[in-house]
């Protein structure tokens, strides 16, 4: 069994003030969830405060980004042991919006998985079809193309070490869910190519989040597909009422 893996990316959205207003509300709604891994993803500026509210919790911080080099001059960049530094445990990588406004390509989302596993982070890495490639046909060899380039050249040696969010561009921040099929053929699809990479007992164990317009009405159907680990939520992750009724999907 593959334990889910459900993340907020507050993108830029919250203060620190506001970051730490979230977790004294979040916090006793979540009293007894234990069989399931939670990850808060705000701003770097509110990693450090909530790093240390979160200290005695099971609540795992991540960042949104990172750069490769591990030092140096480059400026506005954040290095991966500055992320650790931080207090994260995961990072996200690729995510479209950078694909989009920052002409991030799979060739350097690889050099930053990279980065993060060596920094021992886990990176979570944002694979996912536009709508006209959908429209095209094309959904599968984009998402092949994408995890081909990402992990290229990469070595895993267990299977928590990474996880893949598959996020329909789509579906991203526009109300229109992926239906939990075409999310699970997608998932199915993306689980046989790191079996046919790294072998079966990773693909079997390695977890695959599902993003796009995820809410607590939508989260149980999309959980209930069997490659379906988790979820990288959006906008319903900013309010602690909503992000919690999404980690309780089930109860
Ligand atoms: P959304 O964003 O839940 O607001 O659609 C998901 C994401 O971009 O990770």
């Amino acid at each position: 069994m593959r334990r889910p893996v459900i993340a907020a990316n507050w993108k830029m959205h919250k203060t620190i003030a506001q970051a730490l207003q979230f977790v004294k509300e979040f916090l006793p709604l979540l009293e007894g969830v234990e069989d399931r891994d939670v990850v808060l993803i705000p701003p770097f500026t509110a990693l450090h405060a909530l790093a240390e509210t979160l200290r005695t919790t099971s609540i795992k911080l991540g960042a949104q980004n990172l750069f490769w080099e591990e030092e140096g001059a480059f400026t506005g960049e954040i290095a991966p042991s500055m992320v650790v530094d931080a207090g994260c445990t995961y990072v996200v990588i690729g995510h479209s919006e950078r694909r989009k406004y920052f002409q991030e390509t799979y060739p350097l989302v690889s050099k930053k998985v990279q980065a993060a596993l060596t920094a021992g982070l886990i990176p979570i890495m944002c694979i996912g079809e536009s709508l006209s490639e959908r429209k095209k046909g094309k959904t599968f060899e984009v998402i092949k193309n994408q995890i081909t380039e990402g992990l290229k050249g990469l070595q895993i040696q267990r299977s928590e070490q990474l996880v893949i969010a598959y996020e329909p561009i789509w579906a991203i921040g526009t109300g229109h869910t992926a239906t939990p099929e075409q999310a699970e053929e997608v998932h199915s699809f993306i689980r046989e190519l790191i079996r046919r990479t790294w072998g079966k007992e990773i693909a079997n164990g390695l977890r695959i989040q599902y993003g796009g317009s995820v809410k607590p009405e939508n989260m149980a159907e999309l959980m209930a597909m069997p490659d379906i680990d988790g979820a990288l939520v959006g906008g319903a992750s900013l309010k602690p009422d909503s992000f919690a009724r999404i980690v309780k999907y089930d109860q």
